[in-house]
């Protein structure tokens, strides 16, 4: 029997009570809702709207409850409309008619958004563990594949030559700006709405601040209305999701390439490669194409919510129920993807053969215009020439490097024998020492920086 059964009657038409009732969704946060009762109950006890007795009856039974969800042996009831109703309608089997003093001056909406904070801040932490791993997966690339070389690609042409490791880490950065953000996103939880009753406020004489300290809230919602329909935390928790998805997925992109025979660079271990039913010679990357694949869910996630949310009249809508089943697929989602990817590349083996082919001296044109640049000339006139040189070894069909010394005097005599030097990959990432650049010095600095953003973290 639903809670406001009382003000009809006739019951709810059937399939009408399953598009209503959100239990299947909401029974996750089981654990949650019953710590919230049991903070609530102690709350009414302080402001006398319980008895110290009816009180600890209440406790028993809430914690009685909660080991039985422990256990995995709760019984849900056909009536059970959500988890809340649930909790309350086992109570009151326990305990008996005193059960029903436990909803006093509170709501489903307060006690959904609580449930709801709670179990994003009791969950994030493992997710952000996920997170790091996942970096450290990364970082361990990085220095298992130092001294090795990689053509570097912008519009996906070569470009210059980077260290590899220097490119293991250009994907480490955005996930450890997204695992703080993992991190702000379940501080932001930390606001209390129980107290809020429906919208207006509790009538009871109950410490916010004491519920919010036993509940592990840093703050109490100031505005009752706002605090029964702030969604904010969902959506930045979704954001934060969908963000982390478009930074595996722009890896995943690149481990797709470069485990194709085109590029050759990286072998996927059979334990993160599959296969096709088809073609017997096939090993697929699967496990990133699904990360690219999910990296679309997540952002219609974060889409779905926010639509959802941007008609909504003040106050408590329905519509919010709908909240919590993209957050937990969100969460599931990632939480299922961040291993597998931190396996596959622990796993992966490195051809450095192929590498050092894709090395061609046509990456070294900028070390070529830089040479002169070094003996006076101007950048732009320097870019120029070499562009010249490279036309030139371009239509006689071998690489700019070898052309004859007299071909690069002829564009620019302060060209001497020593600019052959300038097609050393090695030399040309050497140059590059600034802080944040593909230089071995520079990228040294930069695994201690991306070691130093783990270790701050545990
Ligand atoms: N199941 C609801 C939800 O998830 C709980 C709040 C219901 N409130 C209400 N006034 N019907 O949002």
């Amino acid at each position: 029997m639903p809670l406001w059964s009382g003000r009809f009657e006739g019951g709810l038409d059937q399939s009408a009570w399953e598009v209503n009732a959100s239990l299947p969704v909401d029974q996750r946060m089981a654990l949650q809702d019953v710590r919230g009762s049991l903070a609530w109950a102690k709350a009414l006890v302080k402001a006398g709207a319980l008895t110290q007795s009816e009180g600890d009856q209440i406790q028993r039974g809430l914690k009685e409850i909660a080991a039985e969800f422990e256990a995995h042996e709760f019984e849900f009831k056909a009536g059970d409309e959500d988890i809340h109703t649930a909790v309350e309608r086992a109570l009151t089997e326990l305990i008996g008619p005193v059960g029903g003093k436990l909803h006093t001056g509170r709501s489903r909406n307060d006690q959904v958004a609580t449930d709801f904070r709670l179990w994003l801040m009791d969950n994030i932490p493992a997710l952000v563990a996920k997170m790091e791993r996942l970096q450290g997966a990364l970082l361990g690339r990085a220095e298992a594949d130092f001294g090795l070389l990689m053509p570097g690609y912008t519009h996906l042409q070569r470009a210059q030559p980077v260290l590899l490791a220097h490119w293991w880490l250009a994907h480490f950065w955005p996930l450890q700006r997204d695992r703080e953000r993992m991190i702000q996103v379940a501080a932001r939880c930390g606001v209390l709405p129980l107290g809020a009753a429906g919208l207006a406020g509790t009538p009871l004489a109950v410490d916010r601040r004491a519920l919010a300290d036993e509940l592990g809230f840093a703050h109490v919602s100031p505005n009752s209305i706002d605090a029964v329909s702030d969604r904010d935390f969902a959506s930045g928790f979704l954001y934060t999701a969908a963000l982390t998805g478009v930074h595996l997925s722009r890896l995943a992109e690149m481990m797709g390439l470069f485990t194709s025979q085109e590029f050759g660079f990286f072998e996927l271990d059979d334990a993160y490669a599959t296969g096709s039913s088809l073609m017997p010679q096939k090993k697929n990357p699967d496990i990133f194409e699904l990360a690219r694949g999910r990296a679309g869910t997540l952002i219609g996630l974060l889409t779905g919510l926010l639509t959802t949310l941007k008609g909504l009249p003040s106050a408590y809508d329905k519509d919010l129920q709908e909240d919590k089943e993209g957050v937990f697929r969100a969460f599931d989602l990632l939480s299922g993807l961040l291993p597998v990817l931190a396996g596959a590349l622990d796993t992966l083996r490195v051809n450095p053969a192929a590498l050092a082919a894709a090395i061609e001296p046509g990456l070294m044109a900028t070390d070529l215009a830089d040479y002169l640049v070094a003996r006076g000339v101007p950048f732009r006139q320097a870019h120029g020439e070499t562009a010249r040189l490279v036309r030139r070894a371009l239509a006689q069909g071998k690489p700019v490097s070898e052309l004859p010394l007299e071909a690069f005097q002829e564009v620019n005599p302060l060209f001497e024998a020593d600019l052959y030097t300038a097609f050393d990959p090695q030399r040309s990432v050497e140059r590059r020492r600034a802080e944040g650049g593909t230089a071995p010095e520079a990228v040294r600095v930069q695994i201690e920086q991306a070691r130093a953003a783990l270790q701050g973290s545990s």
